[in-house]
């Protein structure tokens, strides 16, 4: 089909002004987990690079992380609760199915003047709530959104599947986008792409309208995550390099340039091979899943977070951010940083 329609420059530029995580206080090791599967440190370091992950109590919710983490961003900008047009945050892991853990988190910073929902794309949901915060600033729909990407995935995984539970962690990471005057700074682009035919590759079975929840589907354990990792991780190989390569060719720089590297953190292997397919050697890729396992949304506003405030990321540094989920969804952003 022949699509109509004249191509136009993006009015405003878009910048990232604030930066926010939080992550549960309990940590949980690998020697913790060899208590309660069969597992090794040694198996679990060497398959995944995850040494420890965060994991919240009974009383936690991820609105309960998603709110430190807003706080951080908001402060960091210097923008008041006041201030945000639109929240948007990416989880498969809401307080509830309604309302949205936006709308909680709304109520609990004071946004009372933005427009707020939930997006579900797993571990892309926060790449894919930039991507759109992005565009709304760009053509002057908003100027200030707050993107968080929250994550309690301990509560949907199965401690008895020794396949899935060695891998996942909780935290919530947030950002602040605000417009720019300045052409060359802030997002240069951004990139995301789906497949839904490969969903139950990864996936959660009950609890939804297709499988309510009952007696039965809790005793054949549905309600937590299921994945047929060796799959997933052959298609996130593939899907994060292209993801990778599609935004540096999108704004027309190569791999080369790029100052950081930040990759969705679920594999340690996946991870190095993003980088070397997009030609960016490892001393410039951020790395922090030893400390928090794979937080799914969470995992690049977290190491963002990180990068930012300890220096790693400088003024005018390339940065690039890319996600691989379940759905599958995958995506990527390149920034260059503004602060
Ligand atoms: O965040 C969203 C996207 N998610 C991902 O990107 C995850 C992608 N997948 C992966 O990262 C990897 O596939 C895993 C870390 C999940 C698994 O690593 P793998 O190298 O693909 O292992 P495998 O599933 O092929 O299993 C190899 C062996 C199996 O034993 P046999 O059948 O060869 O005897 C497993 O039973 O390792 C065994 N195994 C374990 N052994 C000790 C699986 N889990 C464990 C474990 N401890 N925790």
């Amino acid at each position: 089909m022949k699509i109509s329609g004249k191509i136009r420059k993006i009015p405003r530029s878009v910048l990232i002004a604030g930066t926010g995580h939080c992550v549960p206080e309990k940590i949980l090791t690998n020697a913790d987990l060899e208590k309660i599967v069969d597992t090794t440190d040694e198996w679990i370091t060497t398959r995944t690079g995850i040494k420890e992950r965060h994991i919240a109590d009974e009383n936690t919710a991820s609105s309960d992380l998603a709110i430190q983490a807003a706080k951080q961003a908001i402060e960091m900008a210097g923008i008041s609760p006041l201030d945000i047009d639109k929240i948007i945050l990416g989880t498969i892991t809401p307080d509830m199915f309604f309302p949205s853990t936006a709308c909680i988190v709304q109520a609990q910073i004071g946004a009372k003047n933005a427009m707020v929902m939930d997006i579900s794309a797993a571990c892309s949901g926060f790449l894919y709530g930039l991507d759109l915060a992005y565009s709304q600033i760009a053509l002057g729909m908003n100027d200030v959104i707050l993107v968080i990407g929250v994550e309690i995935l301990t509560k949907i995984t199965d401690f008895t599947d020794r396949n899935t539970c060695v891998l996942f962690g909780d935290g919530a990471g947030a950002v602040i986008l605000m417009p720019s005057d300045n052409d060359d700074e802030g997002i240069l682009a951004t990139y995301g792409k789906s497949d839904g035919t490969l969903g139950e590759l990864l996936y959660m079975p009950a609890g939804g309208s297709r499988m309510p929840a009952t007696i039965e589907t809790v005793e054949k354990r549905l309600h937590y995550l299921k994945m047929a990792g060796r799959d997933v991780f052959k298609y996130a190989v593939k899907a994060m390099s292209d993801a990778a390569l599609k935004a540096l060719e999108k704004a027309g720089v190569s791999g080369e340039e790029v100052d950081l590297l930040i990759s969705h953190q679920a594999n340690i292997r996946i991870i190095e091979s993003t980088a070397k397919r997009a030609k960016i050697p490892m001393e410039k890729v951020f790395i922090n899943i030893h400390k928090y396992g794979n937080t799914s949304s969470a995992s690049i506003p977290i190491a963002l977070n990180e990068a930012v405030r300890s220096g790693r990321i400088k003024k005018g540094d390339l940065v690039l951010l890319v996600a691989f989920g379940g759905g599958f969804t995958w995506g990527s952003a390149l920034i260059r940083w503004t602060k």
